[in-house]
């Protein structure tokens, strides 16, 4: 363990024993107090469904402090990546640790170029998927497949082929992604073109067509860049949580980062922003607001107000800031100027955040309350959404995947119960049972 030694301790008093905790210091954030010799020593599990106060590993990569709304990736904030670096220099930076020279960005760029280009039998499992086939449905699929097809880089002792498979699904996730959006839409497979930058080439294989040129808006792509490094990782998330248990027992990277997707694919987590577009949709007009913010916030109703609220954020998710100013960017370039969606939006938030329901309980807009309203103005249907937010964060997957298998102190990640089922009892005779 890295974190600064602290001769605090905590006292834990159970009846007329007690035990001292070791307290740990991070570089920034709360201490932690040190539980992991709690069972041997006291013959107790702590509880703490959902995980809201357990820091489940150490880690350097991600920091965010969610009172003030700060998100910083190997130190440095969001929103100076965003306005400065493009996507695979955030990638290079959260799998180094550094940010790259420009040698070293040349050389990561073109090894994430040349491995964009998927086996082409993979292109026969698409053909065994219903057209109207969820795209998240097909990721899963399709990305715990990589490890059927890249065999040398599966050995997950070997930081080489730790690295290749790393590299690997950052190129190709793209790829996976816009041929899962061309087989929905029925149109044939772009091939990737190398002499296009990551992002450019992923709106070429999702929007061109063999039979007429595309050219890629160099604003949109921008802003669909931004878009990938606000996502690239968000510490001990769900899906990220997932990925380090999965790979935890010693599961071969591709079928971790596939655990990833279908962790994310849930409405609470990466499925908000489709869930928020679906949401806007059916408000329809400002003038529905109220009834929608009414049910929100009745208990009796399992309504939520989607893409506002977050596990971590109790301030806005600076993520949001930056979205909500791509969003305008990205409308201004199509020249959509009175899109009712942005409306409805922009009004929805005003609502919410003088309500004193949303104000006490701290809800505020998250990153998926603006990326829905962006991708759709892009062309992207409303069940890609997710599919774009997979690819982004798969970097932050490998990453935290990459830190976990090379961590000494890494175990298999193994949670306790509190059981409450029935005690122990005798199995009764099918006849015998009434
Ligand atoms: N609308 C109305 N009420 C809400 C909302 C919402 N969006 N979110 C939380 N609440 C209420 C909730 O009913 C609860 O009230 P009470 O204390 O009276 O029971 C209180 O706020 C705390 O909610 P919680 O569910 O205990 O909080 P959580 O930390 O477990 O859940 C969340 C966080 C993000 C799952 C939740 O806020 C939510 O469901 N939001 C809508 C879905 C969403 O936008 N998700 C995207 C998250 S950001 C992208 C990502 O990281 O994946």
């Amino acid at each position: 363990m890295d974190a600064t030694a602290n001769t605090a301790s905590a006292k834990l008093t159970v009846g007329d024993k007690s035990w001292d905790l070791p307290i740990h210091d991070g570089t920034i954030g709360p201490q932690v107090v040190d539980i992991s010799k709690l069972y041997g020593q006291t013959g107790l599990f702590t509880y703490d469904p959902g995980f809201t106060s357990t820091a489940s590993c150490e880690s350097k990569i991600t920091y965010i402090d969610g009172d003030e709304g700060v998100l910083l990736y190997r130190g440095y904030p969001i929103e100076q990546l965003a306005e400065n670096g493009d996507f695979l220099e955030t990638c290079y930076l959260l799998l180094y640790g550094e940010l790259p020279t420009p040698a070293q960005k040349a050389d990561f760029d073109f090894s994430v170029t040349r491995h964009t280009m998927v086996h082409d039998q993979m292109n026969r499992f698409f053909t065994g998927f219903r057209r109207d086939a969820h795209p998240m449905a097909i990721m899963v699929a399709c990305v715990g497949a990589l490890s059927a097809f890249y065999h040398d880089s599966t050995d997950i002792s070997d930081p080489q082929q730790r690295l290749i498979a790393s590299i690997r699904m950052i190129a190709k996730m793209p790829t996976l992604a816009a041929m899962a959006y061309k087989y929905s839409i029925g149109q044939p497979f772009i091939y990737p073109k190398n002499d296009l930058d990551y992002t450019a080439n992923f709106l070429n294989m999702c929007f061109a067509v063999p039979c007429e040129d595309y050219k890629v808006s160099p604003t949109l792509s921008k802003a669909l860049d931004k878009i990938f490094i606000l996502h690239a990782d968000h510490e001990q998330n769900a899906s990220t949580s997932t990925v380090r248990l999965a790979g935890s027992s010693g599961a071969n990277p591709f079928a971790c980062i596939a655990a990833g997707v279908a962790c994310l694919w849930g409405p609470a987590h990466g499925g908000a922003n489709e869930a928020a577009l679906k949401m806007l949709t059916e408000i329809g007009h400002p003038e529905r607001i109220p009834e929608f913010v009414n049910r929100a916030k009745d208990k009796n109703d399992p309504f939520r107000l989607m893409g506002f609220g977050h596990r971590v954020y109790k301030n806005y998710d600076p993520r949001a800031k930056i979205m909500q100013q791509t969003c305008h960017e990205v409308l201004s370039e199509l020249g959509i100027k009175d899109d009712p969606l942005l409306d409805v939006a922009i009004e929805l938030e005003r609502v919410a955040l003088h309500d004193e329901y949303f104000i006490e309980k701290k809800l505020y807009p998250n990153i998926d309350f603006y990326s829905g309203i962006t991708l759709k103005a892009m062309g992207f249907p409303t069940d890609m959404f997710t599919v774009l937010f997979a690819l982004a964060r798969t970097v932050g997957w490998i990453g935290q995947w990459k830190e976990m298998i090379e961590d000494p102190s890494q175990r298999i990640g193994r949670p306790r119960q509190l059981y409450t089922g029935a005690e122990r009892r005798d199995y009764v005779a099918m006849a015998k049972r009434k």
